[in-house]
């Protein structure tokens, strides 16, 4: 029977052919221990020698590491194997011999791997990254389903700027201008006005010169938007939503986290409701822990986010901002024009910010003035500013920026591992 190294549970006592890569290997003269993948998770496949045929038992003596092969045997339960199952071959079938596989079981450098990323992402430490990333999109999508919003996707390529005009990809668009996009929010927007509640989910790209281990160039984004929907509301919808990501990574990724060795205590943890602090108590609290750096009106850095979320066990949402440092479409406070209602995310543990979100303007007059104090003159925004005139409603939404949010969940230490590709400032390879 071919099967999968997942479904090995199906075929216990049963003879089963899988093809597989080696990782690793081990022989004690009469017994070879074979480290085996086949991409959906690993088992030890044991030879013995007496018990199998002399070219089968040739064939394994020479694999070496990354060789393909069709590997037939029978399938034990171990309690002791790290996936509860071996394998017992009984025959090998070669499709390569590889030569000089580059990552070796010894450590490599950062830039090293980064070279072969191509081929680190075959690691089991990677693997398990990318499936608690894989399983965060899947939980998006059951997230908002089962919440009756409507999935829209927002182009790549835009005319305008949704986040600000400095770390904007510019590119041809035949004879004009176009840039990738920041965020679909604007267009997501429009989308709300017609469908009421939409998300989208897709890259957007921030020509940012950071260098941090939170910034990407390429990032995908989760941006839902809610007609008929105040700011408290959406983070009503906000925290449900992160605190169902989490609980699902821990139903459905048990071993990947056990692969990275999270501690899942500070994971059970994170249930809704979270958290809220304002900016001003945001401030004094910095001031209380001893920060003199900042001043009221000034935006946060890295250590300021990381003192802010120690202060929590939960993620934290920090409300209020000034309205000088945010994007020119959020809604002032009523009665408190300098401070807006918008809301960042900030994870535990130093993870900074997961969510970005607001309400918007829903004023036709007030958002002309934002347009003239900020300059958007060019006839791409012309569309947006109709969306206030013809049936203008209350509505908010977010984006959840996807790579951070898997940084946190797996406890890792750079965001470049959460992209099978990262793009870097200084990295466009492979
Ligand atoms: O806070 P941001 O810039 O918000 C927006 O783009 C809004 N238009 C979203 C909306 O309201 N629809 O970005 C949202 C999130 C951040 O909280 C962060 O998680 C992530 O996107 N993000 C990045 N992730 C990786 N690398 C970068 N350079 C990022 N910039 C933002
Ligand atoms: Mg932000």
């Amino acid at each position: 029977m071919k099967t999968t190294i997942s479904k090995v549970s199906q075929y216990v006592d049963q003879e089963v052919t899988i093809g597989v890569w080696l990782t690793n290997k081990r022989s004690s003269g009469k017994i070879q221990f074979l480290q085996l993948r086949d991409g959906t998770g690993f088992i030890q496949g044991v030879l013995v020698k007496k018990e199998v045929s002399e070219e089968a038992w040739e064939a394994a003596k020479h694999l070496t590491q990354e060789s393909s092969f069709y590997v037939k045997g029978l399938v034990r339960k171990d309690d002791r194997a790290p996936s509860g199952f071996e394998l017992t071959v009984t025959d090998l079938n070669i499709i390569q011999y590889a030569t000089d596989y580059p990552i070796t079981p010894k450590e490599h450098g950062t830039e090293f791997l980064m070279d072969h990323r191509h081929l680190w992402l075959r690691s089991s430490r990677q693997h398990a990254i990318l499936r608690i990333r894989n399983e965060i999109i899947r939980a998006t999508y059951e997230f908002f389903n089962n919440h009756d919003f409507i999935k829209i996707d927002p182009p790549i390529l835009t005319g305008s700027s949704a986040e600000g005009s400095t770390d904007l990809f510019h590119t041809e668009y035949f004879d004009r201008d176009a840039y990738l996009s920041q965020s679909g929010q604007l267009y997501m927007e429009a989308a709300a006005m017609a469908f009421g509640k939409v998300f989208s989910f897709g890259p957007t790209f921030r020509a940012e010169k950071s260098k941090t281990r939170r910034h990407l160039i390429e990032f995908w984004m989760i941006e839902p938007e809610m007609a008929f929907t105040d700011h408290e509301e959406s983070l009503v919808i906000q925290e449900n939503y992160v605190s169902f990501l989490v609980q699902s990574v821990l139903k459905n990724c048990p071993s990947d986290l056990k692969t990275l060795g999270r501690d899942l205590s500070k994971l059970e943890n994170i249930k809704a409701p979270f958290p809220r602090i304002t900016y001003d108590d945001a401030i004094k609290l910095l001031k209380d822990k001893g920060f003199n750096d900042i001043e009221w009106g000034e935006d946060f850095g890295a250590p300021h986010e990381t003192a802010i979320a120690e202060s929590f066990d939960l993620p934290v949402f920090v409300t209020n901002y000034p309205t000088t440092i945010k994007a020119f479409y959020m809604k002032p406070q009523p009665g408190r024009e300098e401070v807006v209602l918008c809301a960042d995310l900030l994870a535990p543990e130093g993870y900074g910010e997961i969510i970005g979100g607001s309400q918007r303007i829903d004023d036709l007059e007030l958002l002309k003035k934002r347009y003239e104090e900020h300059n958007l003159t060019d006839p791409a925004y012309k569309w947006y500013l109709e969306l206030r005139q013809f049936g203008s409603v209350p509505h908010s939404g977010f984006g959840l920026g996807l790579e951070r949010t898997v940084a946190w969940v797996c406890g890792i230490e750079h965001i470049r591992e959460t992209s099978p590709f990262p793009r870097l400032l200084n990295r466009i390879y492979p």
